[in-house]
């Protein structure tokens, strides 16, 4: 067996796969969690640890059927103290399909890279890029082994469309990864999707650096767009609340003023409006402001 002759690492991901399908199996959670320990990661992986993952709250808020007992619970616990956060993930959401369509069309953008993808939901990057440029390519990136199973068994519907393991705090990875170099041309306009991800890094991780990093190579014509959460309009016991709920899940989040935000756009420039409330930017129709989120998308000149 290859768990007892030490080869923790050959059965992770097989495991990690076979839980994603079927989250309720103790057995293999144990096998998966000894198999971490094993390999020096005791108590590092959202499914054998069983806790809520940010992309399964998300999917509730959106009314999504990706997500378990943990995340419903998490999702409720959040709503009892921020009752706004189901209509700020579906603001978030709104804006991912409007930005994603300006970037397509007005922007000329034939090739995305959308980090912290998320599970699928309705209305894909993939889908709304195509509507307006079809053949666009998209290769979705996320950290999560869900997020990673579900979206190649929905996403990847064509060879223009790849889901790809990667974690923000690794930006040169992400760009070694085959699938996104046989897809995207580095030397080609890239639109990069940063969207409900960037909170999820520590000020300790030095976001700014590692989105610089990221962004690096982008030739002009790049355009990036941003979505992060800003508590500024909640009451402080409330965002604490909400807060607490986050430090329990897979990952903690760290709202930022809109001056912090604004930084990770720099060395692009602001497509009009600029960074706003993510219901304020380029709206189709009149929407209720939601404020806790921001949106911007930036220009490399
Ligand atoms: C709230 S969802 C946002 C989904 C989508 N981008 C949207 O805005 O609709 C955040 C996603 O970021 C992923 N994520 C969090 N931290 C990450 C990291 N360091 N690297 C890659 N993905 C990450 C989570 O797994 C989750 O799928």
């Amino acid at each position: 067996m290859q768990l007892a002759a030490a080869r923790p690492f050959a059965v992770i991901d097989d495991v990690r796969h076979w839980l994603a399908c079927d989250p309720g199996h103790d057995r293999l959670r144990a096998v998966l969690g000894k198999a971490l320990a094993r390999a020096g990661r005791p108590g590092s992986d959202a499914v054998a640890t069983g806790r809520a993952a940010p992309a399964r709250i998300y999917d509730y808020f959106l009314g999504g059927k990706d997500n378990y007992a943990v995340d419903r619970d998490a999702a409720r616990e959040i709503l009892a103290a921020v009752p706004a956060a189901a209509d700020a993930a579906r603001a978030n959401r709104a804006f991912v399909r409007r930005a994603v369509r300006y970037m397509a069309g007005e922007g000329g953008i034939g090739q995305f890279l959308d980090v912290g993808a998320g599970l699928p939901t309705r209305g894909n990057v993939h889908e709304i890029a195509r509507a307006e440029r079809p053949g666009a390519r998209v290769v979705y990136v996320d950290n999560d082994p869900v997020v990673l199973t579900h979206g190649r068994a929905i996403l990847e519907d064509s060879a223009h469309v790849a889901v790809v393991s990667g974690d923000l705090r690794d930006p040169d990875a992400i760009w070694r990864r085959r699938r996104l170099r046989e897809l995207i041309d580095p030397a080609e306009p890239v639109g990069v999707l940063l969207c409900g991800v960037l909170h999820f890094l520590s000020d300790a991780e030095d976001p700014f650096a590692l989105v610089e990093r990221l962004t690096a190579g982008l030739p002009p014509g790049s355009l990036v767009a941003v979505t992060h959460a800003w508590f500024g309009d909640l009451e402080p016991g409330a965002a604490d609340r909400a807060l607490a709920v986050y430090r329990r899940s897979t990952a903690e989040v760290r709202p930022r003023t809109p001056d912090e935000i604004a930084r990770f756009l720099t060395g692009f420039a602001p497509v009009e409006p600029g960074l706003v409330a993510v219901t304020d930017w380029r709206p189709d129709t009149a929407t209720d402001r939601v404020g806790c989120v921001l949106g911007a998308v930036g220009r490399r000149v």
